[in-house]
């Protein structure tokens, strides 16, 4: 009887979110991919080209990754067996974190089954920071971008610090930064500095190298010093010449990078990667590290020959030919007299719309025309600000982005 109850309060939450029109559980299932030069999603029969994708250079149709991912899996098996201190770690896994460390130019590098299961664990450990018997928690300050990921957000929520604790500053401003952590020095045994490297709403790129100046200056004011964590999940593998993501592009470096691989680089699962004092203790205390799977071992077979492909001669023409492909995205869009929410050179390019109906209708309509984008509206977006996120990635051709462009142009006839 008393589950009756719950089920009517969880229906009626659902029933919230239908009519507030932002259901997400009514997934498009894709049967299959064309093996065209840009595989186009198979949905109930009919092709469609993904303008929403996070494979960037389309990677995961890459033959030497399927490859690497079978020789692994027939290797070590289909799972890892275990947690990594059990019996899950395998050499696949650490070839791997070695290769990623050296590609950001660290000591080391730990591999998590993702992104999200990074952050949950990374905030809380650097917040806590030593034995039980000597807890730091409330000597810590965390100052987080107002607009971070959601990631983010859970992590810090559930190291459940005291609110006077936590800080926000104001999107992608660096005197506001600067602001709270002047502030707060003195005030506090340690701070973390942590935000996203490029933000996955609009495409826009932090820069890290400013940011890191601003951290520097701070450095001395707090007892154990001033931390940055930096996610890039979206800017690894795709961003900046070597496809190194927002260090590169701004040439800066920060303590703690986190990255995905289940975006550029074709494959699935996460990483952090620093100095080894960092990465050591990360291994004795990351919850979502010790105490859950990694990614099997064919998985990080992908990914390690993802990385590899990044850094060849291919990679470096895959990388150019995303930067072509944004640039003349930005060109003819315009051109077509849509305007973009901000000024991005990322594979992330939102056009701005500035309706709720009207960002539907615009994605309704491309839908029918065989193009599948995403609609970004408010509260994820401020009032007004509604956009229509398309993402590019290497493997468009100029005719695909034409052919898109010209559905664009068409379907805002039959709206306007
Ligand atoms: C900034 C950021 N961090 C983390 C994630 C999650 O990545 P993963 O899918 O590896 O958990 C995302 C993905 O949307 C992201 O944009």
């Amino acid at each position: 009887m008393g589950k009756t109850k719950l089920k009517d309060v969880l229906t009626a939450e659902v029933a919230r979110i239908d009519k507030a029109q932002i259901a997400k559980r009514h997934e498009r299932v894709i049967e299959g991919f064309t093996d065209e030069p840009c595989p186009r999603a198979v949905i109930g029969g009919k092709k469609y080209h993904l303008f929403n994708s996070n494979d960037y250079l389309g990677l995961r149709f890459h033959e030497k990754l399927r490859e690497a991912e079978e020789e692994a899996s027939r290797k070590y098996g289909a799972g890892p067996g275990a947690v990594r201190f059990i019996s899950g770690s395998m050499f696949i896994h650490q070839e791997l974190e070695k290769e990623i460390a050296s590609f950001h130019g660290r000591e080391d590098a730990m591999v998590f089954s993702s992104a999200f299961a990074v952050n949950m664990a990374v905030i809380h450990c650097m917040i806590k920071g030593q034995s039980k018997d000597s807890l730091v928690e409330n000597s810590t300050l965390v100052i987080s971008d107002q607009l971070n990921h959601r990631s983010i957000i859970d992590g810090i929520r559930v190291a459940g610090l005291p609110r006077e604790n936590k800080a926000i500053f104001k999107h992608m401003d660096l005197d506001d930064l600067r602001r709270v952590l002047e502030e707060n020095a003195g005030k506090f045994k340690r701070a973390l500095v942590i935000s996203d490297g490029i933000f996955s709403m609009l495409g826009e790129a932090q820069d890290i190298k400013k940011l890191q100046e601003v951290i520097d200056a701070f450095d001395d004011k707090y007892e154990q010093g001033v931390l940055s964590i930096i996610d890039d999940a979206h800017g690894v593998g795709c961003y900046g010449a070597g496809g190194k993501g927002c260090e590169e592009m701004f040439s800066g470096k920060c303590d703690l990078l986190i990255g995905t691989m289940g975006k550029a680089f074709g494959a699935d699962g996460g990483y952090v990667t620093g100095d080894k004092e960092y990465i050591e203790y990360l291994r004795e205390s990351a919850a979502t590290y010790i105490y859950s799977n990694p990614i099997s071992p064919g998985t990080a077979g992908a990914a390690l020959a993802a990385l590899r492909v990044i850094q060849s001669a291919e990679g470096k023409k895959l990388l150019e030919t995303l930067a072509e492909n944004v640039a003349y995205f930005k060109d003819e869009i315009k051109k077509a007299g849509f305007t973009l929410a901000v000024e991005s050179d990322h594979g992330i390019q939102p056009i701005l719309i500035g309706d709720a109906e009207k960002t539907k209708a615009l994605t309704n309509a491309l839908f029918d025309a065989s193009f599948i984008v995403t609609n970004i509206n408010y509260p994820v977006v401020p009032k007004g600000a509604d956009e229509i996120r398309v993402q590019l990635s290497s493997l468009h051709q100029k005719e695909d982005i034409d052919a898109f462009i010209a559905a664009c142009k068409e379907a805002w006839k039959l709206i306007l």
